[in-house]
């Protein structure tokens, strides 16, 4: 397998292109949209988003410490995108994607996203000037969760709200469900048929089984 050789630089896909709200502490809100975040910690619950200093955002987390990440579907794929490549210096953003700002429960300034499925609202605990980006480490304080998505055993299923991805410059929506956390540990429960028959051979003393199996690969009915 021939693999070409890049000069150093992020390639770490997919990621989430989500959609943050903040605001300073005059009130003004805004929205942009980030890629660079991530989960860093689960005990205490520890989230980061990096952001430029020249966004317009970015004086408003400064100034109140606070701003909220709004995880996206395919339904907000194009606000997202928008939040993305306009600023609110010049744009207000609320008004030209339709989304609606509601207070956060945990936070003084920065508003949730109201059709965002997922609200983690976040207050900043530490800034590190990397470069290029300034990373706001930040403690989750709540997480709000739209009730659309719980099943009937009352569990929420987020995979249903068709997230989005981004990658190397591509929005995608989440394809088809794989498996789940563990499953290549995981024992396979016996089929219907298989347990029948298990329970069958216990009785049986395994005669039926190896008929069965005799039957199967000799193709007998
Ligand atoms: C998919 C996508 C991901 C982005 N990720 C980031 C990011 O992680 N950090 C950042 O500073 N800007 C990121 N941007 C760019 C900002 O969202 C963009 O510059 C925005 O217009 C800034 O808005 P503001 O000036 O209103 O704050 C991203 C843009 C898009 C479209």
């Amino acid at each position: 397998m021939a693999k070409q050789i890049w000069k150093p630089g992020n390639m770490l896909y997919p990621l989430p292109a989500v959609m943050v709200s903040t605001a300073d502490r005059e009130g003004n809100t805004n929205i942009l949209t980030i890629a660079w975040t991530g989960t860093v910690c689960t005990n205490p619950p520890m989230t980061y988003i990096s952001v430029r200093p020249e966004r317009h955002s970015y004086h408003m987390i400064k100034d109140s410490g606070e701003f909220v990440i709004n995880l996206t579907t395919e339904d907000l794929m194009r606000a997202a995108d928008f939040c993305g490549v306009r600023s609110g210096r010049d744009t207000d953003k609320w008004k030209e994607c339709g989304l609606t700002e509601k207070p956060a429960v945990s936070l003084k300034y920065a508003p949730i996203i109201e059709e965002s499925p997922v609200n983690i609202e976040c207050r900043v605990e530490k800034t590190e000037e990397l470069g290029s980006h300034h990373m706001f480490l930040a403690k989750v304080t709540a997480v709000r969760t739209d009730e659309r998505y719980l099943d009937e055993k009352g569990k929420f299923d987020l995979n249903r709200a068709g997230l989005l991805a981004y990658s190397h410059g591509e929005y995608l929506s989440l394809g088809k469900k794989l498996g789940t956390f563990g499953c290549s540990v995981k024992k396979k429960a016996p089929s219907k048929g298989r347990k029948k028959q298990k329970s069958e051979a216990a009785k049986t003393g395994g005669r039926v089984r190896r008929k069965r199996m005799k039957t199967r690969r000799t193709g007998e009915k």
